[in-house]
């Protein structure tokens, strides 16, 4: 069985070198999960944000095409780990886990974990949440927070603004989520609050290991970005594209 599979990649790929004009060489595919504003999120159908420019500019520093897809956040780095894409950002938090199996770019965010909570209940710190229904996006670090750190399991969203919508519907106590998404969620939401951030976390690109050239291009890239004034400029821009959005 093994065998049959290798022959077949195998044909497979000399048929992509002698008659692919747009093979996957030319084009660098970033994976995300487009439910994360600023870091991505739908303008229509087309998926832009923070790290979609991230990604762009690695593309182009490479001379490559650029496409970005969305799929569920537990789907992301395993789609790099099988070469489904090139690049999975995501608002990815580094975590030792994570770096068993991928390779990280250099952070390009400092950042964390806030809880979202209602007014009307108030937030006495983490502890006082133990035992209270916990919503979180599936896959993330406010997912790990939960089972780890408050001995629990989470109920699970596939979006930070389905885990709010359940607890606007009092399905959940509290949402776990990363700020920006969160402060996005609660925008214009007078009852929400969010507390002071829970953890301390980084957020980068993640890639298959092996791959020390793209790790180049992607920590040259961010470093040229940070230094030139751009990732400041994508922040500003698709936190008020994001949030206009929202008042729709
Ligand atoms: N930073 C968190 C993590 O890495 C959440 C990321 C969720 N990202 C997303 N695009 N939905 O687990």
């Amino acid at each position: 069985m093994k065998i049959v599979k290798t022959i077949s990649a195998a044909a497979l790929a000399a048929l992509c070198l002698s008659g692919c004009s747009n093979s996957s060489e030319d084009t660098l595919k970033m994976i995300t999960e487009a439910t994360f504003p600023p870091y991505e999120f739908l303008r229509g159908q087309e998926i832009v944000g923070i790290d979609v420019e991230i990604c762009r500019a690695v593309a182009k520093k490479l001379g490559k095409n650029f496409s970005a897809e969305t799929v569920d956040f537990d789907s992301v780095i395993p789609a790099v780990i099988s070469g489904k894409a090139d690049l999975a950002a995501a608002g990815i938090t580094i975590t030792e886990d994570r770096k068993k199996n991928v390779d990280f770019s250099d952070p390009y965010v400092k950042t964390g974990i806030v809880v979202v909570y209602k007014k009307a209940d108030g937030f006495a710190g983490v502890d006082w949440m133990k035992g209270k229904k916990i919503g979180v996006q599936g896959g993330t670090t406010s997912e790990t927070y939960v089972l780890e750190k408050l001995g629990q399991e989470p109920e699970r969203s596939r979006s930070p603004s389905e885990a709010v919508a359940a607890l606007k519907a009092g399905r959940v106590d509290f949402v776990i989520a990363d700020i920006d998404p969160a402060k996005n969620c609660i925008k214009g939401e007078s009852d929400l609050a969010i507390s002071d951030f829970i953890t301390s976390e980084e957020y980068a690109v993640a890639i298959r290991k092996g791959r020390p050239e793209l790790l180049k291009a992607i920590n040259e890239t961010i470093a040229e970005a940070k230094a030139d004034g751009r990732l400041a400029k994508w922040i500003a821009d698709y936190t008020a594209e994001s949030d206009s959005l929202k008042d729709d």
